[in-house]
């Protein structure tokens, strides 16, 4: 692993072996399901092909995302198409090719106006009070989520009335729901909202899109058996499995714990109050959000050390609080040593700014044999869309 760092590591076992406990469980208890891996949590082009070649389905929020999927070849009914910013082109097409497309508003209502006869058939997005059912575990506890349409204040029935007028058949419920806990609580009322939706609304539903949001590859935290086995209790009161395919989209679940960040410390300097030990790597590379309070982390180091009261591990960029956090007690760290961080496939590659230095390489690790899945970027990949001359 002697490459020049900073460097991303994907461990290819890791994901496979993880990706197949998912696949284990939804053959257990949901067997007639579908996949939709995450774009937005981490969209390398070597990942999504990967997802891909496994089987999942592409699922996009926006139209360069639902491009990027047509572009590394995934099969065109294979794409999910969610969000709130789609394009009408791009909606247009999507329903037209009969990708699975949830609607997220107004305006894609009245476009379903233009598609085609023959193929009107879309998903619809639920927004409801997730908070009520579980409390101090949603993310927005007092204003409520900003996704779909609202259950409580009728505008989902609304929606669906207009919907039906048009004489579009509602093929699926969409019900992503991000939670500060990931627990299986969360995903206990997201069952119990489907049903309650199907019941109240009559709907013949050829799907039940429940998002993403799970934890993965991680022992400490609920599993995909635990997570999938919850719904099946819940869910099949009101569904036939046979006849209503799980759709589930993870991304966090699936590629956060698989991938490792590499750096090297470049410098050891002493001020009036602390030792910081400057390395190549930055937080923005593994918590771009600035949210965590502690990372996975390993020192790779040779011989004996003294152990040190506190070192500062600092990142490169300019910025006071690039600071990743703080040795106490540990070997004191010299210019060559490593130290890599576990566990940051999710919300990072695709979150990092350009900022100082531009996007760096990336390893995936087969058994040991490394390959480079993405050369670092340069100054010539930075300037490549932009107009320099006058
Ligand atoms: C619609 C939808 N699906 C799936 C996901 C993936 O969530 P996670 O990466 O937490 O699994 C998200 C994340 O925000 C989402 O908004």
């Amino acid at each position: 692993m002697n490459f020049k760092t900073p460097f991303y590591v994907i461990h290819k076992n890791e994901l496979d072996d993880n990706y197949k406990k998912l696949t284990s469980a939804l053959e257990k208890h949901w067997n007639n399901y579908i996949i939709g891996y995450s774009y937005k949590t981490n969209a390398l082009p070597w990942i999504i092909k990967h997802f891909d070649s496994l089987g999942c389905y592409a699922e996009t929020v926006s139209e360069d995302e639902y491009e990027l999927a047509k572009l590394v070849g995934v099969t065109k009914n294979k794409i999910i198409y969610n969000g709130p910013i789609k394009t009408k082109e791009s909606f247009l097409e999507a329903v037209q090719n009969e990708c699975i497309v949830n609607i997220d508003s107004q305006r894609e209502i009245d476009w379903l106006d233009e598609v085609k006869e023959e193929k009107k058939s879309i998903g619809i997005r639920i927004n409801f009070d997730i908070e009520k059912m579980c409390p101090g575990q949603s993310q927005c506890p007092n204003e409520g989520g900003r996704f779909g349409f609202c259950y409580e204040n009728g505008e989902l029935g609304k929606a669906i009335k207009q919907i039906r007028e048009k004489k579009v058949n509602i093929s699926g419920i969409h019900l992503h729901t991000s939670s500060k806990t990931r627990s299986l609580d969360i995903y206990r009322a997201i069952a119990n909202v489907a049903c309650k939706v199907k019941e109240e609304f009559s709907l013949d539903l050829d799907y039940v899109d429940i998002g993403g949001g799970f934890f993965g590859g991680l022992s400490t935290k609920p599993q995909f058996e635990e997570y999938i086995s919850i719904m099946e209790d819940i869910l099949s009161k009101s569904f036939d499995k046979k006849k209503t395919k799980l759709i589930i989209e993870p991304g966090m679940a699936v590629i956060g714990a698989p991938i490792s960040y590499v750096t090297s410390v470049i410098d050891v300097k002493d001020t009036e109050f602390n030792r910081f030990v400057v390395t190549d790597g930055t937080r923005t590379s593994i918590d771009p959000l600035m949210t965590k309070s502690s990372y996975f982390y390993s020192l790779i180091i040779d011989g004996e050390r003294i152990v040190h009261p506190k070192q500062i591990i600092s990142g490169y960029t300019c910025m006071e609080h690039d600071r990743l956090f703080e040795g106490n007690n540990m070997p004191t760290l010299c210019i060559g040593d490593k130290i890599v961080y576990d566990k940051v496939g999710a919300y990072t590659m695709c979150l990092t700014p350009l900022f100082i230095k531009y996007f760096p390489d990336v390893y995936l690790e087969n058994n040991g044999e490394y390959q480079l899945v993405r050369k670092a970027w340069k100054p010539e990949q930075y300037v490549m869309n932009s107009m320099i001359e006058d």
